[in-house]
């Protein structure tokens, strides 16, 4: 399965947000590779074969729900620092799309994922018509529950979620403004 790594989704002033693409394999290897950067995925650093996969899977979820995790590239040197996006989750019988990102540890604490996940927000609610937005958060994870607090998320519930306890942050459309 192949796509063109061509299609810009998103851009904001220092991020452009395109269709992930087979050719980003080495470079979303690497940032995946990264234990920090993995600290708090239930699967822990992943393998080149496992990043493979991802990028297979985020490609069949482009296909299949026009949308999906893109490439985060950095304007200012075209590289590829991370990946963000939505993602259709099921949780609890309900049907979910979630704001998710992932930065290389090089690029953090530049407020790149902040701005990645209001550009992501608007472009899930303004472009893709959705109601609500939530996202699935380790307790622990600090920065990440900073980020989606900064794009108006607010805590709802606690959940398990692959045998981790996790906050679940949720949107609707309608609070948007309120934030
Ligand atoms: C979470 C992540 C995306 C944040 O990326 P980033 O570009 O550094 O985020 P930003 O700079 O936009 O904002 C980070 C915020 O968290 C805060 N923060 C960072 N580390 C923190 C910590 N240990 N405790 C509390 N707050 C922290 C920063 O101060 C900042 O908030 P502020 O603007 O109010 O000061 C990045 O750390 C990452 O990719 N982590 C690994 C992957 C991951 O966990 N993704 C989320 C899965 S749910």
């Amino acid at each position: 399965m192949s796509q063109d790594a061509s299609t810009l989704v998103i851009g904001t002033p220092r991020l452009a947000l395109r269709h992930l693409a087979s050719e980003d394999l080495d470079a979303l290897a690497a940032i995946q590779a990264d234990p920090e950067v993995m600290r708090y995925f239930p699967s822990g650093p992943r393998s080149r074969a496992e990043t493979l996969r991802d990028l297979e899977r985020c490609i069949a979820l482009q296909i299949e729900h026009g949308f999906s995790l893109w490439a985060a590239i950095d304007r200012e040197d075209g590289r590829l620092i991370g990946r963000c996006g939505l993602l259709p989750q099921s949780l609890q019988g309900r049907q979910e799309v979630e704001i998710a990102y992932l930065i290389a540890r090089s690029s953090w604490g530049r407020g790149l994922a902040t701005e990645a996940a209001l550009a992501i927000r608007d472009h899930g609610f303004d472009a893709i018509g959705l109601d609500r937005l939530v996202s699935i958060i380790h307790r622990d994870n600090l920065a990440s529950r900073r980020v989606a607090e900064k794009a108006g998320l607010r805590p709802e519930r606690m959940i398990q979620f692959m045998n981790h306890r996790c906050w679940l942050y949720a949107i609707d459309r309608r609070d948007r403004g309120r934030h």
